[in-house]
């Protein structure tokens, strides 16, 4: 983990209220793997004290790119700032993504929890590792990064609820049928907890490798505040610390 200060290389709008922030860093651009993330600090008066986790969504070389979304002060702060400018980052933190190499894999995400799952999803080509990607959001704006997902060749199905781009509804709507035909061997999970919840339940049912990515709010994001506990069959976890990617067996 580094502690650095990072001059923006770009920070764009790409769909409805979400934003691309790339910084360069060789340190954790060489250290990352997908599902750690980042801690950014805003600026350096009191408005906004605590640093703010964001997932990485993608390394290229020696840069680094995070995908947000605007969700209050703080991430509208963020969105204003320019190429050029200096942030504090904290990084890379958390355990990632462990993969299971043994064969096809669904890679299942809701809204901005497709962040990390692009990280994962490049990864997942480079080694080779088949796999289909469901893609659910509230409404087709909403939806980010579509040709770079296109690009890796994998086959993606788009859930929106409000039925204006693929199908209508749920993410997981169409699970259970998709694991009869596909017989997947991993699935790997970024979004918010009524999914992963749903998630983790038909992953029990089918007893298939499962890693969930959990989104938590984040005091220190290093194992410091206990703010970001969450409660497993064996006992309470820090979800910067021991997470953010935990197993799905550990909520059966
Ligand atoms: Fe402080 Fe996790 S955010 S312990």
């Amino acid at each position: 983990m580094y502690e650095i200060e990072a001059t923006l290389t770009s920070n764009k709008n790409i769909s409805l209220n979400t934003f691309s922030l790339t910084f360069k860093s060789i340190k954790i651009a060489r250290e990352a793997m997908p599902g750690n993330f980042v801690q950014i600090k805003l600026n350096d008066n009191t408005s906004f004290t605590l640093r703010r986790p964001f997932s990485i969504a993608h390394i290229k070389d020696d840069e680094v790119e995070i995908i947000y979304r605007i969700v209050g002060e703080g991430t509208k702060y963020l969105s204003k700032k320019t190429t050029g400018e200096n942030l504090k980052i904290m990084g890379p933190l958390g355990k990632g993504f462990k993969i299971n190499e043994a064969g096809f894999s669904l890679v299942i995400g809701g809204g901005i929890g497709m962040a990390p799952l692009k990280y994962l999803s490049l990864y997942l080509t480079r080694k080779n590792i088949d796999f289909l990607i469901l893609y659910g959001v509230k409404t087709g704006k909403e939806i980010f990064c579509r040709s770079e997902f296109e690009k890796l060749g994998k086959e993606i199905r788009y859930y929106t609820e409000d039925c204006s781009f693929g199908e209508k509804g749920n993410v997981t709507k169409d699970m259970a049928k998709i694991i009869q035909s596909f017989k997947p061997k991993a699935i790997y999970a970024c979004g918010p907890g009524m999914m992963l919840k749903e998630i983790i339940s038909v992953s029990k049912q089918y007893k298939i490798f499962t890693q969930v990515s959990k989104e938590e709010r984040m005091g220190c994001g290093i194992g410091a505040c206990l703010c970001c506990v969450c409660n497993t069959n064996i006992g309470y976890k820090k979800v910067c610390q021991e997470g953010p990617v935990f197993s799905a067996e550990l909520f059966y």
